[in-house]
């Protein structure tokens, strides 16, 4: 039976049975490959998106548990945002594996917490994996965000 879900702003019908985890019916079925499968079982955040803007483990997450949902995956960020460009600028990425969860984490993380303390950011971040070792990048990066949506527009 179809199911209807709001990703990324637009209601799409999916197909898959109830149970079957988030992440599958974006990659397999909508084709939405940005969101990475690490570990299956909650434990890397490679599979990281927003559900009402709450960053989210899509591989533990059945499809029967999203009825009305706003779900947001790296896709769906909107334009290039900032933490994207200072993840640029700090060359954050070694394989790039984890990067899309890393993302989904820290932009949750800036949406409702724009001046994270560094308890702040080892809090949201805790639980996504890099088996490169870019934490410090990471976290930089991060920061940096957070400091250009801080500072004043110029007239
Ligand atoms: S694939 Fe979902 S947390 Fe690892
Ligand atoms: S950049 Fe390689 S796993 Fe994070």
């Amino acid at each position: 039976m179809a199911k209807t879900l709001i990703i990324n702003g637009k209601s799409v019908s999916v197909q898959a049975a109830p149970d079957t985890p988030l992440l599958w019916v974006l990659r397999d079925e909508l084709e939405l490959t940005g969101t990475k499968y690490g570990c299956g079982i909650a434990q890397c955040g490679a599979c990281t998106v927003h559900i009402d803007g709450t960053a989210t483990r899509s591989c533990v997450t059945p499809i029967s548990a999203l009825d009305g949902v706003k779900i947001t995956t790296i896709e769906g960020l909107e334009g290039v945002h900032p933490l994207q460009a200072a993840w640029v600028e700090a060359d954050v990425p070694q394989c790039g594996y984890c990067q899309s969860g890393q993302l989904m984490s820290a932009s949750a993380l800036l949406a409702k917490t724009p001046h994270p303390t560094d308890a702040d950011i080892d809090d949201a971040m805790n639980g996504n994996i890099c088996r490169c070792g870019c934490y410090q990048r990471i976290r930089a990066a991060i920061k940096v965000a957070a400091a250009r949506a801080a500072a004043p527009v110029a007239a």
